[in-house]
């Protein structure tokens, strides 16, 4: 193990947490991580967590404390489990959550003290092949060393930005959280609008994605409007097949992903606000 104290406790290893534990595991992050879980190993889905790597079950006699609870449940469970772990924040474990829309002032709440150092973060599922587009928030009362540590952490599974305010959550989980899904569903029905055989369909479809992302990553940086413009610009001719296609899809794509974004971002405001009222 790694000369690094974090001892962690990680509350929920389904689809998310496991995505984000696998790269921590590899990178020997932890002194020592407990998983707490309803399941018994094999997780579903989860098979590569052993108890030899990792020890499962039983919070309440972990030793050494945890400096370090990771909270990756459903947000509609938090109100019915954080509070069992109010006593390890109390003894100094910075609590981290993952949750969409449970925003930290009814975290601290929840742990019993209104001013309980909290951090969010916002990964999504490229976490388990260090691509996720993480970001961060702390409350002012997390040290800085802490938040470094933090940061250390999810940048092992890809990179972090740390919000200029918790009310951009509602907007990086729309677009960043719940992102991979959205573009999955954009590939899909790419697969579902071909005319060619469904095999040779998935092979261009795989190709062209890959192709495309390696073609704008080789122009460096992160793309703005402008230069994805000038890129798509590049490739269409007055009057062929791209400029035709295009002009089926620009009168309605805007307006749709506009839509999609909003919606997502809603339901973590609606989810947030119902905590605060709970
Ligand atoms: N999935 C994503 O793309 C994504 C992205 C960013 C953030 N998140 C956030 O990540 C969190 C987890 O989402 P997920 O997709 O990983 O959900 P998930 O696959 O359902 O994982 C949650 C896990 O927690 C377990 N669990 C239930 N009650 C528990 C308890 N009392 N103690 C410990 N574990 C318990 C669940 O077991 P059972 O299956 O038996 O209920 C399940 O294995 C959510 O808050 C979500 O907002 C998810």
């Amino acid at each position: 193990m790694s000369s690094n104290k974090e001892h962690l406790l990680m509350v929920g290893c389904g689809a998310m947490g496991s995505a984000l534990l696998q790269p921590w595991l590899d990178e020997n992050f932890f002194a020592s991580v407990t998983v707490v879980s309803p399941h018994q190993p094999p997780f579903p889905g989860v098979k590569w967590l052993t108890p030899e790597k990792v020890n499962i079950g039983d919070f309440g006699g972990q030793s050494p404390l945890p400096t370090l609870l990771c909270f990756s449940i459903k947000p509609q469970l938090f109100q019915h489990v954080i509070t069992c772990y109010a006593p390890f924040v109390a003894a100094g474990a910075l609590p981290i959550s993952i949750a969409a829309g449970v925003e930290t002032a009814s975290i601290a709440a929840l742990l019993g003290n209104s001013s309980t150092p909290v951090v969010r973060a916002m990964p999504n599922l490229a976490a388990r092949v260090k691509k996720s587009a993480t970001t961060l928030w702390a409350t002012p009362g997390v040290p800085e060393a802490r938040k470094k540590v933090c940061e250390r952490l999810f940048a092992l599974n890809g990179s972090t930005t740390w919000l200029d305010n918790e009310q951009q959550f509602h907007a990086a989980t729309a677009l960043a959280g719940s992102g991979p899904a959205f573009l999955c569903a954009v590939w899909e029905a790419m697969l579902s609008a071909s005319t060619l055989p469904p095999a040779m369909t998935a092979e261009l479809t795989a190709q062209l994605w890959r192709g495309t992302l390696a073609w704008i990553e080789d122009k460096g940086g992160a793309p703005d409007a402008a230069m994805l413009s000038a890129l798509r610009e590049a490739v269409t001719s007055t009057g062929g097949t791209t400029a035709a296609g295009l002009e089926a899809l620009q009168p309605v794509l805007p307006g749709l992903l506009k839509d999609v974004l909003d919606a997502a971002a809603l339901r973590s405001q609606r989810l947030a606000d119902g905590y605060k009222k709970s």
